[in-house]
C-alpha cells in the first residue's frame, strides 16, 4: 500500500487515508444569512472518503465576509446548517474540520452596507472579489483601500476567532483550521507589506504574528490545541499580497505553532495560483521548523504527493479542483483511474451543476478503459 492510502492520526482522530479535500470556495449558501444548506451537505457528503475534509471558507463574523453567499458560521442559525453537514458527512463515514476565515481587506463595502473592510493598516492594494449581480450571476469587483484596525479592536477580532471554534465544535465539526494565508486578514497582519502599524502588532515579525498567534491560542484555550491547524501560503504572492521575505514569517509562525502542539500545518503552495513550484530547500527547512503533521496543497497529483511524502516534506495532502470534479477521489488515485475534468465556469455560485453533478466511478462502472476488449 501505498504512503497516500495509509492512516493518519491527528491528536485522537484517526484517518483513513492522507487524501484531503482541500477548502473550496464554491459561493451557494443560502441568501441572506449565509446559511448553510442541502445543497451543500450532498456536496460534502459525496466527498466523505476523503481522509480529512476541510470546509470552505467560513467567516467568524459578519465582518469577516469578503464574497457574496459564502457560509459564516457567527450565527444560530448557521451553527444549525453546519450541523446538518457535519452528521451527514459522519453518518458516510467521514471527518472535517471548518475553515475558519476573515477576508479583511480583500473584500467590498457592499457587503457591508457601504461600510469599508478592515484590515492591518490602510494601504492601498489591487485585488478582486467575486460578488453576486441581482440575478444571481457572479461578478468581479475592485477591492477598496481598508481602513486599519484599531488597536483596542483586536480583543474582539481574538473574541470572534475564540466564538467561531466554539460555534465549530457545536456544530459537529472534528477540527477548524484557522486561514491565515492567501492575503486575507491574518496574512495581512504577518506580512510587511500590508501590515505598517506602529503598535505591538507591527514592526518586527514578533510582532506581526501576535495577532495570529494570539488567536491559535484562544481557539486552542477553547477546543484543545490538538483540533486546531494552521493555512499558510509563505511563498507566492495572492491577493495583491506579496510574501517577499522568501518564506521567513512563515518559518516563524510554524516553529511558534510547532512550540503549541497545534494539530496540523497546511501549507498552500505557490502552483496552485499558477506561481512556481515549492523547493525542496524550503521544504527542508519547514520541516525543521514543524515536526508534526504538515498538509501539502497547490497543485497535487498522487505522484507529487507521494514524492512528497517519500521524502518526509508532507504527511497528507490536499486536493483542490481535482475534488470539485472527483467526489471519489480518492478511490479514484488508489486504482489510477481517469478522473473528470473541472469546469472552471461553474465553480463560484449557481446551483446543483458543476458541484454536485460530476459522477463518481461507481455511477459509471466499468470506466471506458477497462472495459475488456473482447465483448462478453
Ligand atoms: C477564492 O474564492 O478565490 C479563494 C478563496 C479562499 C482562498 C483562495 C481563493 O484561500
Amino acid at each position: 500500500m501505498s504512503d497516500l492510502f495509509s492512516p493518519l492520526a491527528i491528536g485522537s482522530l484517526e484517518l483513513p487515508n492522507r487524501v484531503f479535500m482541500a477548502p473550496l470556495t464554491r459561493m451557494r449558501a443560502t441568501a441572506p444569512g449565509d446559511v448553510p444548506n442541502d445543497l451543500m451537505r450532498d456536496y460534502y457528503v459525496q466527498r466523505a472518503t476523503a481522509g480529512l475534509v476541510i470546509s470552505e471558507g467560513t467567516q467568524i463574523s459578519a465582518e469577516g465576509k469578503g464574497y457574496a453567499d459564502t457560509p459564516g458560521i457567527h450565527s444560530q442559525e448557521q451553527v444549525a446548517g453546519w450541523r446538518s453537514i457535519t452528521d451527514a458527512v459522519h453518518a458516510a463515514g467521514g471527518r472535517m474540520a471548518a475553515q475558519l476565515w476573515h477576508t479583511g481587506r480583500v473584500n467590498h463595502e457592499s457587503l457591508h452596507d457601504g461600510a469599508l473592510p478592515v484590515s492591518a493598516s490602510a494601504v492601498e492594494f489591487r485585488s478582486r472579489t467575486s460578488l453576486k449581480d441581482p440575478d444571481g450571476n457572479v461578478v468581479r469587483a475592485n477591492c477598496p483601500t481598508p481602513r486599519a484596525l484599531t488597536t483596542d479592536e483586536l480583543p474582539r477580532l481574538v473574541d470572534d476567532y475564540r466564538r467561531s471554534a466554539r460555534n465549530a465544535r457545536e456544530a459537529g465539526f472534528d477540527l477548524v483550521e484557522v486561514h491565515a494565508a492567501h492575503g486575507y486578514l491574518l496574512h495581512q497582519f504577518l506580512a510587511e507589506t500590508s501590515n505598517h502599524r506602529t503598535d505591538e502588532y507591527g514592526g518586527s515579525l514578533a510582532n506581526r504574528a501576535r495577532l495570529l498567534l494570539g488567536v491559535v491560542d484562544a481557539i486552542a484555550g477553547e477546543i484543545g490545541a490538538d483540533r486546531v491547524g494552521v493555512r499558510l501560503s509563505p511563498v507566492g504572492s495572492f491577493n495583491g499580497l506579496d510574501s517577499d521575505d522568501d518564506g521567513e514569517s512563515g518559518l516563524h509562525v510554524a516553529r511558534a505553532l510547532a512550540e503549541r502542539g497545534t494539530a496540523f500545518l497546511h501549507l498552500s503552495e505557490p502552483d496552485w495560483a499558477g506561481g512556481p513550484s515549492l523547493d525542496d530547500e524550503f521544504r527542508t527547512k519547514l520541516r525543521d521548523a514543524f515536526p508534526g503533521v504538515i498538509v501539502g496543497a497547490g497543485n497535487y497529483d498522487a505522484a507529487k504527493a507521494e514524492r512528497l511524502l517519500d521524502a518526509g516534506f508532507i504527511d497528507a495532502a490536499a486536493f483542490g479542483r481535482s475534488f470539485i470534479a472527483n467526489p471519489d477521489l480518492p478511490a479514484r488515485l488508489e486504482h489510477g483511474l481517469e478522473l473528470n475534468p473541472p469546469v472552471p465556469e461553474t465553480f463560484y455560485g449557481g446551483g446543483h451543476e458543476g458541484y454536485t453533478d460530476y459522477p463518481a466511478m461507481a455511477d459509471a462502472w466499468p470506466p471506458a478503459h477497462i472495459v475488456p476488449s473482447v465483448p462478453t
